[in-house]
């Protein structure tokens, strides 16, 4: 994605291709997470208007999240527990608290959560297709919904207000550009 600050760390894809069983269980935890944010900002009264959006977000997440369970079946890998993000969580404890304060940041954080899948799995589609082709194919097909979700977002947030959301999205690349810098052992997408 254009907007980010700083690279993904160089250790981040030999990590992940050498612990893939591990990493579709993340992942299959971080679409049911993206189904029930989705669900969550109906909560904020700007977002009212949007509910039917957002429904229709969380119904793609839902569907995303039944396609890597099916994977995990397939694979014979057993769901599990999800290691906790110090990185999706660096940048939801700046989420700031007051109604309107409140949905631009919550709304831009998933904005970045989103656009970052949508980058990481347009390098994982390109680095598994001699690996696992099947996967990389996967990865692919998901790569313009995760996109689409980076943009509404980020569109809804500036809806509500355009001048305060390009503020913090400022401030939140930054953030984000240092969650980056910091090292994390596990094998997971974020
Ligand atoms: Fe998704
Ligand atoms: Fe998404």
């Amino acid at each position: 994605m254009l907007l980010f600050r700083e690279k993904i760390p160089a250790n981040w894809l030999p990590k992940i291709l050498v612990n893939l069983p591990a990493v579709l269980i993340d992942h299959a935890h971080l679409e049911r997470k993206a189904a029930t944010t989705a669900l969550n900002l109906e909560k904020y009264h700007d977002l009212y208007p949007r509910v039917e959006q957002l429904n229709a977000i969380a119904i793609e997440e839902l569907q995303h999240f039944q396609l890597v369970l099916d994977l995990l079946k397939r694979r014979g890998i057993p769901f599990g527990r999800p290691h906790p993000s110090p990185w999706i969580s660096g940048l939801m404890k700046s989420v700031r608290n007051g109604q309107r304060h409140q949905v631009i940041d919550h709304l831009l954080c998933c904005s970045l959560i989103e656009g970052r899948s949508c980058e990481k799995f347009q390098i994982l589609a390109r680095e598994l297709e001699p690996i696992d082709p099947g996967l990389a194919k996967f990865y692919a097909s998901l790569v313009e919904s995760e996109g689409n979700h980076y943009a509404t977002y980020l569109l809804m947030a500036r809806g509500i207000d355009h001048v305060e959301t390009d503020r913090r999205l400022d401030f939140y690349l930054d953030v984000e550009a240092q969650l980056m810098r910091q090292p994390n052992p596990f094998p997971m997408l974020h």
